[in-house]
């Protein structure tokens, strides 16, 4: 007998990220890295959140994801399993804690797990299939993620969409199919034409997570201070939702307004 009820299951699990892709119902990631857009995200219905080595470019101030390290990861991993239930948490490999082999892909697999992560994510293809299989092996779920791989922004000069032109279309593919051989659980496709991303949603079995990477994926995947048009970052791919820099702006002037009239604190904010 099933113990899930008609508002879904108390715990997101990936079998039901499979079960959505099978049902044809798109499901919805956002990045998190702190409590409160975490308990947010969870009360709004998103089903997972990324701690994403975006971190080190949305929170800490670098200009490139290979900046963020296997401590940040730790550290705003478990902060965000630590306040969320049900949204499955993913975390993020560092740039420089797997290329080495499966060796140093396990280790610090491991520690994103014991940091509360239920699933890890790395960038790459073809190439880290030994990785993706010694994670698989040890229980540790794997999320691929092709496409434009920031942490390789150097290599591929700059922010730009992959897989355009039949070549690198096949290729696409060839890799979504090898991390799903290797036993990952679902792949971001991320500035990926749509078309494209279309045919690797359709060639693999395993749900594909889109970023920049059309409608036809099985799910979607923003950074949410995009999403929310925090950052003010505007690529095509970005819809705001919501215009938290400029609410947050209004509210700090509003407040330095009133602290130099003397209106804040009042009366009503003060102790006898
Ligand atoms: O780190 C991140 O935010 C990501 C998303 C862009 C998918 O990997």
């Amino acid at each position: 007998m099933s113990t899930e009820s008609t508002a879904g299951p108390a715990k997101i699990r990936l079998r039901h990220l499979q079960q959505a892709k099978v049902e044809g119902r798109p499901f919805t990631m956002l990045t998190a890295y702190d409590q409160f857009s975490a308990q947010i995200f969870e009360s709004a219905g998103i089903e997972v959140l990324l701690v994403g080595d975006s971190v080190g470019t949305t929170v800490l101030g670098h200009a490139s994801t290979t900046a963020s390290t296997h401590q940040d990861m730790l550290t705003f991993t478990g902060a965000v399993a630590r306040s969320v239930t049900r949204p499955l948490v993913v975390a993020d490999l560092a740039f420089g804690t797997y290329e080495s082999g499966p060796a140093d892909a396990l280790r610090h697999g491991v520690e994103l797990v014991r940091a509360g992560a239920e699933a890890v994510k790395l960038e790459g293809g073809a190439e880290i299939v030994p990785q993706v299989r010694a994670l698989v092996d040890a229980g540790i779920p794997v999320v691929g993620h092709l496409g434009f791989t920031p942490q390789s922004v150097n290599s591929l000069s700059g922010h730009r969409v992959q897989g355009r032109g039949d070549a690198a279309a096949e290729k696409l593919v060839v890799d979504a199919l090898a991390l799903q051989g290797a036993g990952a659980a679902a792949v971001v496709l991320e500035l990926v034409p749509a078309a494209v991303a279309e045919a690797v949603t359709e060639a693999l079995e395993v749900p594909t997570i889109g970023i920049g990477a059309g409608p036809r994926c099985d799910g979607q995947v923003l950074v949410w201070q995009d999403m929310a048009g925090l950052s003010g970052f505007h690529g095509k791919f970005v819809k705001a939702f919501a215009d938290l820099r400029g609410q947050l702006q209004a509210a700090a002037e509003q407040y330095r307004a009133e602290v130099g009239e003397r209106r804040y604190p009042g009366p009503e904010h003060s102790f006898d």
